[in-house]
């Protein structure tokens, strides 16, 4: 068993950081395209045999520290009541608006309304060699999805909620963060025994909404869970490090705009360990170029409490695997 990722989140002292990508099943990946082209992205997230065996994937063919549990942000917020399809970004049909939806939503049991997302973890840690990580929204990045519908440019019915009805913005954030309790702890009781938490879009904030409006129930989030290692990735969030360094969680994922020990220091010099940084984009250069800025992250690494090395968002549709295998192999052996 490949141990290195838990013997970081401990604190241990390694000889490199362990690596995982995320985003790392994908459609960048021939063979993830050549299951997916018989089935949806929904049905593939449902199906536990073939869920686990894209998750297996990227251990296989690129030798990752860790796997990621294959399925979606979005998975669990169906069963609460919205309708949701992939095409391939995210649509809701039935946006969540007013008082009314909000109040119609029901707080998830995975047991019964997702029992394929447990099923996949145990088929899954049955067999893996590495850490099986698990993962949700943050409350703040499923609401947007719900209020806006899917994706958005200017988050402009979030925000709106946030402000003119904050009584509805409540009710909907204390239901995505008790289904997302629920849901979290699921996967933990049913063996990952690292989860990430993902809050893509609380960088459309200001840091005074972050404090008010976001953290009080990422708090809760994480408070609540037991028995699992918590890493917090929210992207374009250095301007909130001063309210984020009050989380109380293993792991800080870092996107590319910020140093690693700019992080670490606006953080709370070594209180997380650090995830992170290289910039997707790095991965469509050439060889030299990914050594460079790859070799630069791994020596800023060294300085931190623990650095597990990631990219500072999900790997890009297009990018070319031959240098997704080049970069795990160099942060392995060098
Ligand atoms: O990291 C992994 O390999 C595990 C699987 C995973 C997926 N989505 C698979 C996926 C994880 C961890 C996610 C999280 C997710 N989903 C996030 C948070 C991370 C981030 O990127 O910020 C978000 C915002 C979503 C919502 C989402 N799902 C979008 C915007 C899209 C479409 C665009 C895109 O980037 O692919 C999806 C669809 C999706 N989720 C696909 C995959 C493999 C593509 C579906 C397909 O096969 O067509």
């Amino acid at each position: 068993m490949n141990k290195l990722l838990l013997d970081v989140l401990e604190g241990k002292k390694v000889d490199r950081p362990p690596i995982w990508l995320m985003r790392q099943a994908g459609r960048y990946m021939p063979e993830y395209m050549d299951v997916r082209k018989n089935i949806s992205f929904l049905e593939l997230c449902k199906t536990p045999e073939l869920a686990a065996k894209v998750t297996h994937k990227p251990v296989d063919i690129l030798g990752v520290d860790a796997a990621i549990l294959f399925s979606d942000i979005l998975i669990p917020v169906e069963p609460m009541g919205v309708k949701l399809d992939f095409n391939p970004a995210p649509v809701i049909s039935n946006p969540v608006r007013n008082r009314d939806d909000a109040e119609k939503l029901t707080i998830i049991d995975p047991y019964i309304d997702v029992p394929f997302v447990i099923d996949t973890v145990k088929l899954l840690v049955r067999d893996l060699d590495v850490p099986l990580i698990g993962f949700s929204g943050a409350p703040f990045t499923l609401a947007c999805y719900m209020v806006e519908g899917g994706g958005s440019k200017n988050f402009i019915h979030i925000k709106k909620m946030m402000h003119t009805d904050p009584k509805t913005y409540g009710i909907l954030m204390e239901k995505l963060t008790k289904s997302t309790i629920n849901y979290l702890q699921a996967q933990i009781d049913g063996g990952c025994p690292v989860v990430q938490i993902f809050d893509t879009w609380a960088g459309i904030l200001s840091p005074c909404e972050y404090a008010e409006k976001v953290f009080p129930y990422v708090d809760l989030l994480i408070n609540s869970l037991k028995n699992a290692h918590i890493i917090y990735f929210a992207k374009d969030s250095a301007t909130f490090y001063k309210h984020i360094k009050d989380l109380k969680c293993s792991g800080i994922g870092v996107d590319w705009k910020i140093d690693l020990e700019d992080a670490d220091s606006f953080l709370g010099r070594g209180k997380f360990v650090l995830q992170g940084n290289l910039d997707p984009v790095a991965l469509f250069t050439d060889k030299e170029t990914i050594k460079k800025m790859a070799s630069l992250i791994v020596e800023k690494g060294k300085q931190l409490k623990g650095h597990i090395f990631n990219l500072g968002h999900g790997i890009l549709p297009e990018t070319p695997v031959e240098n997704v295998k080049y970069l795990v192999d160099l942060v392995k052996n060098g």
